[in-house]
């Protein structure tokens, strides 16, 4: 009879705990559930002094998108793992639906009046349009006070330059996911004449919620010269840019491979890409940095028929003159470069002592996508499988 009782007792403190476990996790689960949906209230994102996260909580980059994929066999090089370079292991690597369901995004819509404001975080429909502000609208700037400052010269802000361009490739959404993923910026701003499209693009929109269109419309001259080229249209804006905000300029076939924290304590900073010259590929800037105006002020001798040489052999030049204001990288943006692009689509390139690597995309006319790069047997492969699977190892299928 007593021992009846016992059990009895045990039991019920057994269901009651189970049934508290289970609206604990529950309630937990809806938590997990909403931010991976990156619907995270304002209480969420303060504490945007901080360094590392941002405005972003470290769960908002977690997606419920590209999942955790498994290795064939335990002796798989481990996830994130760059030192072994065998590509002898596979793994199940999980499907990506760019067109998956969601019923809300979050997205930087502007409150503004006159010259006040800010951009507060605001979860809209998928449908709903994608606010364009101007390149200067006073909100930027208080924006950037309020909720990106840092204690670092360059802040975590990042500038792509969109000129002339309409559908996004894979390329351009890999470079800008894996800055997301791996810089965790503030704010990732896209300067262009008009905004990217195609399903690329919406798929960005959907996973990366603290981007921005800014449009500007492309430079005609510079030092009373016309200025032919698109390209050098880019050249210059990308300056004007990192004069305004200071930040983390990067061209849209850069791919980040680490985190860039520990150049940001430099006022400038860029690589070089052969030993002549320094890739404008990616730079970090802080705002108004001195290094930036004399380079902007070499414009003076601008000649539009010089292909790069304002871009790439002026900054190498001014470099050698001015040593205090800028740290020069040995080629850990852009290894291999322009001359090695075999290394690129057809051998696999050991980048494990890169920042980050280039693409040059324009050298190559193949079309790739999230579904080519799975089983892709060179260094493109490698790049696009460690910035949306966490690993560099190819997939089963
Ligand atoms: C992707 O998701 C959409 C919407 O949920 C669905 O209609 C479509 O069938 C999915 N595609 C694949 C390949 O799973
Ligand atoms: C920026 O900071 C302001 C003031 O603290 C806040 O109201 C706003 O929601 C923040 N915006 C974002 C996008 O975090
Ligand atoms: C551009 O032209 C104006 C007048 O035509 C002149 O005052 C100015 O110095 C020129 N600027 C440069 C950089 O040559
Ligand atoms: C200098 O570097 C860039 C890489 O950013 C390269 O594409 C360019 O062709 C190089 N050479 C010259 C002469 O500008
Ligand atoms: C730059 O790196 C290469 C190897 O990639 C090395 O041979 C060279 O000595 C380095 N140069 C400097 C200035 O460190
Ligand atoms: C991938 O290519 C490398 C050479 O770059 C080769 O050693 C390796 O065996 C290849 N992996 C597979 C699974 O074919």
């Amino acid at each position: 009879m007593d021992l009846q009782r016992k059990y009895t007792c045990i039991i019920s403190i057994c269901l009651l705990w189970l049934i508290f476990v289970c609206v604990f996790l529950g309630e937990n689960a809806v938590i997990i559930t909403k931010s991976l949906m990156y619907q995270v209230s304002s209480e969420d994102i303060r504490g945007h002094a901080d360094e590392d996260s941002g405005i972003l909580k470290d769960e908002m980059f977690k997606s419920t998108v590209i999942q955790k994929p498994i290795p064939v066999n335990d002796n798989c090089p481990k996830m994130g793992d760059i030192s072994d370079w065998t590509l002898q292991c596979k793994y199940n690597c999980r499907a990506i639906n760019m067109t998956f369901d969601s019923p809300s995004r979050v997205q930087l819509v502007p409150v503004c009046d006159q010259d006040k404001g800010y951009l507060v975080r605001e979860s809209t429909q998928v449908t709903d349009s994608t606010p364009v502000l101007q390149f200067q609208h006073p909100c930027i700037r208080t924006f950037l006070r309020l909720n990106c400052s840092s204690n670092f010269p360059v802040p975590n802000i990042v500038h792509y330059v969109w000129y002339n361009m309409r559908p996004m490739r894979f390329y351009h959404f890999l470079s800008v996911y894996s800055v997301f993923k791996i810089q965790k910026p503030c704010v990732i701003f896209i300067h262009g004449d008009f905004m990217p499209t195609g399903e690329y693009w919406n798929f960005l929109l959907k996973i990366v919620p603290n981007i921005l269109f800014l449009q500007q419309i492309p430079p005609v001259e510079i030092a009373n010269k016309t200025i032919l080229h698109i390209e050098h249209k880019a050249d210059i804006t990308r300056l004007n840019v990192l004069k305004e905000y200071g930040g983390i300029y990067m061209d849209t076939d850069e791919i980040l491979l680490r985190k860039l924290d520990p150049l940001r304590k430099h006022q400038f900073t860029l690589s070089k890409a052969f030993d002549f010259n320094l890739s404008n590929g990616l730079i970090l800037s802080a705002r108004d940095a001195g290094f930036l105006n004399i380079w902007i002020k070499a414009y003076d001798t601008y000649d539009p028929n010089k292909w790069g040489y304002h871009s790439t052999i002026m900054p190498a030049k001014l470099s050698k003159i001015y040593p205090d204001m800028i740290h020069v990288e040995n080629k850990t943006f852009v290894r291999p470069d322009a001359g090695h692009t075999k290394d690129l689509f057809q051998n696999n390139f050991d980048w494990s002592n890169n920042y980050a690597i280039h693409l040059f995309m324009r050298y190559y006319k193949k079309v790739y996508s999230l579904t080519s790069i799975r089983t892709l047997n060179c260094t493109l492969g490698t790049v696009a499988r460690f910035i949306l699977f966490g690993h560099k190892e190819l997939c089963t299928k």
